[in-house]
């Protein structure tokens, strides 16, 4: 069984080439609030949009619970040198005895489409499978979520499941399908060469 106690010894800081992950503390509350009552940033994840800054602070605390319960490591995602909280990025799911763990990200739309999410999720994998020593890293999106599923695929992952109507929508109150993609290790050692797994 993996053990990942180091990993929560302290919140790990991680940099990029333009940003720093960083822990979300109760100054980011507005931040998280503005990002999370956005209708566009709901769109594809079946859950309603914040409307009051309680809810927001709320979430705060339970990002910060889930890293003090060793649960998950939610990231806040900022520009170097800059305080404001754009989107995140979080490893949640843990699961130490298969060396396993799920990848989500998010970010305020007026971010979208500059490969944000893309440079921020790397340095979380890189993270994951070194330090924390994952074997695999799992991520689930809905199938009409194109710039999820552009991410991942630019990241290295691959399809490997496709969920028919396993999820239900409270806010359309439909059932929706789930694309479920993984990323090996050694896949990942291989891309970072620049190799074919
Ligand atoms: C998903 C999300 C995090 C992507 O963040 P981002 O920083 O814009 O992503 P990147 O810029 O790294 O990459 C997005 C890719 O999708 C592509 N893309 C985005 N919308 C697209 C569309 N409608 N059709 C085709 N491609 C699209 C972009 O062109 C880009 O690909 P490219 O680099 O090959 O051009 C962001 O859209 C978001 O926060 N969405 C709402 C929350 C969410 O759905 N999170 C994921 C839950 S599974």
């Amino acid at each position: 069984m993996l053990d990942l106690s180091p990993v929560f010894a302290t919140f790990p800081l991680l940099e990029t080439e333009r940003f720093r992950l960083r822990q979300i503390t109760p100054d980011d509350a507005a931040d998280i609030f503005h990002i999370l009552s956005s209708p566009q940033v709901h769109q594809h994840l079946g859950r309603q949009p914040m409307t009051s800054m309680e809810e927001a602070e709320r979430r705060v605390q339970a990002y910060r619970a889930t890293f003090d319960r060793h649960e998950g490591i939610p990231w806040a995602i900022t520009r170097r040198g800059e305080r404001p909280v754009i989107g995140t990025v979080v490893f949640w799911h843990l699961n130490p005895d298969h060396y396993r763990a799920e990848l989500g990200y998010l970010l305020a739309p007026e971010w979208w489409g500059q490969g944000i999410a893309t440079e921020a999720a790397q340095a979380v994998l890189a993270f994951g499978f070194t330090t924390m020593g994952l074997h695999s890293v799992e991520a689930q999106t809905a199938p009409e979520n194109i710039a999820s599923r552009r991410v991942l695929e630019k990241l290295g992952f691959v399809q490997e499941g496709y969920f028919r109507e396993n999820f239900y929508d409270p806010v359309t109150q439909q059932f929706g399908d789930t694309v479920v993609y993984s990323l090996l290790k050694a896949a990942w050692l291989a891309g970072r060469q620049g190799q074919c797994p």
